[in-house]
């Protein structure tokens, strides 16, 4: 069997939910398992989060039917709301919460045939402009969502576009918009990401939304997911599979484009580009070897990447490598790869088997 796992802790995604609840005592929590729980497997977290999480959010009726298959009667937020009127009558029939965040879905509910009314998110456009109505189509919709039999209750949500720049102007402003309707007598209020329930306890509101935090991966660029109590929950550990001696001047890897300064030995582990590792890695990025971070050298290719074990001289074909995990935050590696952890953990293609530790 090709050597390259995810291993995912399901005891530490369970945890960091806690850790998300405790943030914001009495509120309640939609876990955010969208993208296959940001790569995790969205059936084993569901199943791992099923006696403690209030809810889950995901972005379509695909996902939402998904999650049901294990989660019967957990509250679940269609995030983006329905993308054609013909998704209402499963919609109703799953029980989903549904977000409505212009006026095709508003109208599209109105005109709706459905048996079991839907609680509906009316979705405020407080300054990320994505998705979201203006505060005078909230309070048009309001009106007339309130008095529609295919409406429960009728809620509000919004987003932050920068909760994760700590004391950002426009997180005031999006904050300021939301509580301005709240003169309006909703259901319920939701407007925090996982930046916002670690470090804006004035937007916690009834229900929080934490995706990332879940993951044990870490929303900001200046703080760490350890600083913020965060246990990773993914490790993508590949192996060794082949070592050489590159002598001074010679290149490794697809276009030449790492030279040895000196002599080196190079191992090549058994993961690429292909497995969701970013092809546009530098030179320098790091993994564990025997404990010690070694760097990434030359391209990435499709299945296999090369590393520098010039500085370790016991490490040899069979060790394990972890690209990132337990012992290497998955930030510290997008960081040197010009993004986040989101992507990272998202883009792990499904050829790379994951192994479930069992929650606690
Ligand atoms: C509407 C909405 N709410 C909540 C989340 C969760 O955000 P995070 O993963 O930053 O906690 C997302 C993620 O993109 C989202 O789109």
């Amino acid at each position: 069997m090709r050597p390259l796992v995810a291993t995912i802790d399901l005891a530490a995604i369970r945890r960091n939910y806690a850790l998300a609840k405790l943030c914001a005592p009495g509120r309640k929590a939609f876990a955010v398992v969208k993208a296959n729980a940001y790569g995790h497997g969205v059936r084993e977290v569901v199943a791992a989060l099923a006696r403690e999480a209030d809810g889950f959010a995901v972005a379509s009726l695909e996902e939402a039917v998904e999650v049901r298959a294990v989660q019967a009667g957990a509250r679940l937020l269609l995030l983006e709301g329905c993308f054609d009127a013909g998704e209402l009558p499963l919609v109703s029939r799953l029980g989903l919460d549904v977000v409505v965040q212009d006026d095709r879905q508003a109208e599209a509910l109105l005109t709706a045939s459905i048996d079991r009314p839907v609680n509906v998110w009316l979705k405020l456009d407080s300054g990320m402009h994505r998705l979201g109505l203006t505060p005078a189509g909230v309070r048009h919709w309001f009106t007339r969502l309130r008095a529609a039999h295919q409406v429960a209750e009728v809620n509000l949500i919004s987003h932050f576009a920068c909760a994760d720049e700590r004391g950002h102007s426009l997180t005031d402003l999006q904050l300021e918009r939301f509580l301005d309707l709240l003169d309006l007598d909703f259901d319920l209020r939701s407007l925090s990401n996982s930046a916002a329930v670690l470090t804006i306890p004035a937007a916690h509101m009834d229900w929080l939304r934490p995706g990332i935090m879940l993951y044990g991966a870490t929303p900001f660029a200046e703080l760490s997911a350890v600083e913020l109590g965060l246990q990773p929950a993914m490790s993508l550990t590949a192996q060794v599979i082949s070592v050489r001696e590159v002598p001074a001047g010679d290149s490794v890897g697809y276009g030449a484009a790492w030279i040895a300064a000196g002599r080196a030995r190079i191992g090549t582990v058994s993961c690429g580009y292909a497995d969701g590792y970013p092809r546009h890695a530098p030179s320098g990025t790091p993994m564990v070897v025997r404990g010690r971070r070694l760097p990434l050298v030359g391209r990435v290719s499709m299945d296999m990447l090369t590393v520098d074990l010039t500085s370790l001289p016991e490490a040899q074909a069979g060790d394990s490598v972890e690209l990132w995990g337990a012992q290497l935050p998955v930030d510290e590696v997008a960081h040197a790869c010009g993004t986040i952890g989101y992507e990272l953990l998202t883009k792990v293609t499904a050829r790379v088997p994951r192994i479930y530790l069992c929650a606690d």
